[in-house]
């Protein structure tokens, strides 16, 4: 991907490209713009993940493809790893905890068909994504939340898993209560989130999105992820989208459907990535020290991400293998 990439210097060029991503002014905050590239369809099956842990997401994924299951099989199974994983800070019930010392997690999942299941706000489960599966494919609802959606997982053949608050987490969380700051620095261990977005060989798509959220949290917080536009949103017809980073500023421009959008309009969709960014960076004038990535997958296997500060790594699995790539970016202060 870094052959790809061409920064340009704050110019009179890349005023103009900003201005005609969104139509307003872009904030003078921004330093670098990226040239947009474009991305040549791929042939077959096409698995794209946010951050180095989309690596083992990925491969997973590609394994039950593979193996001839579907692409909604693959999506859930790929960030279930992830959810596994106790050492992950941002997914699953390793994560961070709320303020109130509560892990509590947010996860979504969609169709080709648009179908979509979500949960937010829910404890002490493994796998929040295959809870979302379940209430889109067991009731006539898209999102249960809390104590209510424990519940029904609870009925519904999940089980409690209580998982230990570990001694470095505890001791982070002791040290923040003394000052209490809600802004997350960007690319924290090179993880926030799992997003996964998927085409198998036949052209029909999926996406996974779960996370525990922002790290010590308002206890009852819900972020980005679990919502479906936001965190993720996926068009049989068109392609997918997941997002990564501050869920606030993502929801605020229902920011995955918007990348998707912009892909039914005919952009690109490193391109698509680019303008939702420039979206997030024109309505927050001043924004600094906070990350967003988006990541964009076309029907036809055409693929691209963006971010807004350097630092963003997303994972590729094609026919050629899978890999790691940094996205481009669009503000270079860090
Ligand atoms: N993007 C994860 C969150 O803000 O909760």
């Amino acid at each position: 991907m870094t052959d790809r990439r061409q920064f340009l210097k704050w110019s009179a060029l890349g005023t103009a490209a900003l201005a005609t991503g969104c139509g307003t002014a872009p904030p003078p905050e921004v330093e670098n713009v990226v040239q947009p590239t474009k991305t040549l369809p791929l042939k077959g099956p096409v698995v794209l993940s946010t951050w180095d842990h989309g690596l083992a997401a990925n491969a997973k994924a590609w394994d039950v493809l593979k193996a001839g299951g579907s692409v909604l099989d693959a999506v859930e199974s790929g960030v279930a790893v992830v959810e596994s994983d106790m050492s992950n800070r941002s997914v699953g019930l390793g994560g961070m905890p709320d303020r109130d010392g509560v892990v509590t997690l947010d996860a979504c999942i969609q169709d080709h068909e648009g179908r979509a299941g979500a949960v937010a706000f829910l404890e002490q489960i493994e796998h929040p994504i295959s809870v979302a599966r379940a209430i889109m494919e067991r009731t006539p609802h898209v999102m249960l939340v809390g104590e209510g959606a424990q519940h029904w997982a609870l009925e519904n053949g999940f089980t409690k898993r209580s998982v230990p608050m570990d001694a470095a987490v505890r001791k982070q969380w002791e040290d923040w209560k003394k000052e209490q700051r809600y802004w997350p620095a960007p690319n924290v261990e090179n993880h926030d989130t799992i997003g996964l977005i998927a085409v198998d060989g036949n052209g029909h798509m999926a996406g996974s999105c779960t996370t525990s959220g922002m790290a010590f949290k308002v206890h009852g917080r819900v972020g980005d992820s679990p919502i479906i536009g936001g965190g993720l949103f996926v068009d049989g017809d068109v392609g997918a989208a997941c997002a990564t980073g501050t869920g606030e500023l993502v929801i605020r421009i229902a920011g995955s459907h918007t990348v998707v959008e912009l892909m039914r309009n005919g952009v690109e969709p490193e391109e698509a990535c680019r303008q939702a960014v420039q979206r997030i960076l024109a309505k927050n004038p001043g924004l600094k020290d906070t990350q967003v990535g988006f990541l964009a997958l076309r029907k036809d296997g055409a693929h691209g991400a963006c971010s807004v500060v350097k630092g963003f790594t997303y994972a590729l699995h094609t026919s050629e293998g899978n890999s790691l790539h940094e996205a481009t970016f669009l503000s270079a202060t860090p």
